[in-house]
């Protein structure tokens, strides 16, 4: 016990698990950070944060007392009896999750009626039942398990483990579930207890519905493109309407990220291998690839064919305030934009690190400004606040050509217009037509 409250221990110090150790931390407990990437750990003890995440570097170092950063598990299983896995659940080929990272870590355990696995990484229904399944049938009977689903949003995710709008804990009744919900009570938060198999459901239902709620909005946002509406101004009019609410109703050029792409993929997945045909999720997963091919045709719109054309990305990373650059919709248009033989210049203000790692043939710019000069057409792909700062008559002076596509809906058309700009959004009426919607207000 430290700070008058639970050791514990966190098996994977990625995102979601840095986040819990450090919010942990900050709660009162000890925590054990346990990581199989050796260097990751080195640079944890020298107090480097090895991602980017808005006031993650404050709280570790704040804690650097009760935090302990280890490659052996076995200091989690001195110290610990609430194991909590954060360790990675990416897609495999086929769309299912891959839970090879899960089972090497349930494999590490030892025989044990003093520990518990809490489950915060993403995992099909059905997961914690194979779990305990395998712990039975290797003596390991006494090991407790717990699913308690982790909702943190990458760029807020220290306020939103401490401030979480809920929290989710499925358990079988027994010790853990009691200790995983005493841990989290100094938060003013709903705790929803329930069995295992609904809180696995709880996680991926929610992710599935916000990935469904923007991919309508942007099927909304392609229809208005057809009839001349402002999509903008039909969200907002939507919003209002208590049942609906104005979140995840920003169309743009489709989702991407570690979560959503890979959870709505992955409940289609259980659900077709349990012999359900989840339509709905087809459909939300084809608009969002649709929806990130939607500016090529927006170029062609203006420029006509793409080869040797300069074009501009501001932002890569998914979205702003994180260098997460997991299935962001750069690295499909970055890819498709080089295919159609266009030069890719590049700048994010974060994720510049990641992006190298992970797009070929980009050149990167030091500044937003350095990026646009003499570029046929710029496209706006991360909403970062700077991007508002930007001085849109000198970026429209020092282009080749003067298109802005504006996949975030983020800039103001008419002060882009003004700066002599062509502007292109999503789901918005060109100068002409927008006129005749302006004025409108709520
Ligand atoms: N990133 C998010 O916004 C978010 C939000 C909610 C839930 N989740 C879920 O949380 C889980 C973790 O996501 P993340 O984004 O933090 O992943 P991540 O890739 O950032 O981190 C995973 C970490 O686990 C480590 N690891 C892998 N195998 C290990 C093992 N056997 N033992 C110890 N460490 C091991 C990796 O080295 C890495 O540091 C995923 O299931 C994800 O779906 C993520």
């Amino acid at each position: 016990m430290d700070g008058g409250r639970e050791t514990i221990a966190v098996i994977g110090t990625g995102y979601v698990g840095l986040v819990t150790a450090a919010g942990f931390a900050e709660l009162g407990s000890e925590v054990w950070c346990i990581d199989i990437d050796a260097e990751k750990i080195e640079r944890l003890r020298r107090g480097e944060i090895p991602i980017y995440e808005p006031g993650l570097s404050e709280l570790v170092a704040r804690h650097r007392d009760r935090l302990r950063f280890s490659t052996d598990v076995r200091d989690a299983l001195e110290h610990a009896r609430l194991l909590f896995v954060a360790v990675g659940t990416p897609p495999t080929y086929s769309g299912d999750a891959d839970l090879s990272a899960v089972h090497a870590v349930v494999d590490a355990m030892p025989p044990s009626d003093r520990h518990a696995l809490v489950m915060k990484s993403t995992v099909p229904v059905g997961t914690g039942g194979s779990i305990k399944r395998v712990f039975h049938e290797r003596g390991k009977e006494g090991f407790r398990y717990v699913s308690c689903p982790e909702f943190l949003k990458e760029g807020s995710a220290v306020k939103d483990f401490l401030e979480p709008d809920r929290v989710v804990i499925g358990d079988d009744g027994d010790w853990a579930g009691d200790a995983v919900a005493e841990l989290y009570s100094p938060l003013d938060t709903a705790v929803v207890r329930t069995d295992i198999k609904s809180a696995e459901m709880v996680k991926l239902a929610s992710n599935a519905f916000l990935a469904t709620k923007i991919s309508f909005i942007n099927e909304i946002a392609n229809v208005c493109e057809e009839t001349g509406a402002d999509v903008v101004e039909v969200a907002r009019g939507m919003g209002l309407d208590d049942r609906i609410g104005p979140k995840f109703l920003q169309a743009g050029i489709g989702f991407g990220g570690s979560c959503f792409p890979k959870d709505v993929s992955a409940l289609k997945q259980l659900a077709g291998n349990s012999g359900y045909h989840f339509q709905l999720l087809n459909a939300v997963i084809e608009v969002n690839e649709l929806q990130k091919r939607r500016v090529m045709s927006k170029l062609q719109k203006y420029l006509g064919t793409l080869v040797g054309k300069e074009i501009a990305l501001l932002g890569l990373a998914f979205k702003p305030n994180t260098d997460d650059m997991r299935e962001a919709s750069s690295l499909v248009l970055s890819a498709r934009l080089q295919a159609a033989g266009a030069k890719v210049r590049a700048y994010d203000p974060v994720a510049e690190a990641e992006a190298r790692k992970m797009l070929q043939g980009v050149e990167f710019a030091a500044s937003a400004e350095a990026a646009v000069e003499g570029a046929d057409a710029v496209v706006l792909v991360t909403e970062w606040p700077e991007f508002r700062e930007l001085d849109l008559r000198a970026a429209a002076e020092s282009m080749r050509g003067s298109l802005l596509v504006d996949g975030r809906n983020f800039l103001d058309p008419d002060a882009a217009t003004a700066a002599g700009l062509t502007y292109e959004g999503v789901g918005r009426p060109a100068l002409a037509e927008r006129s005749s919607v302006a004025g409108i207000t709520v």
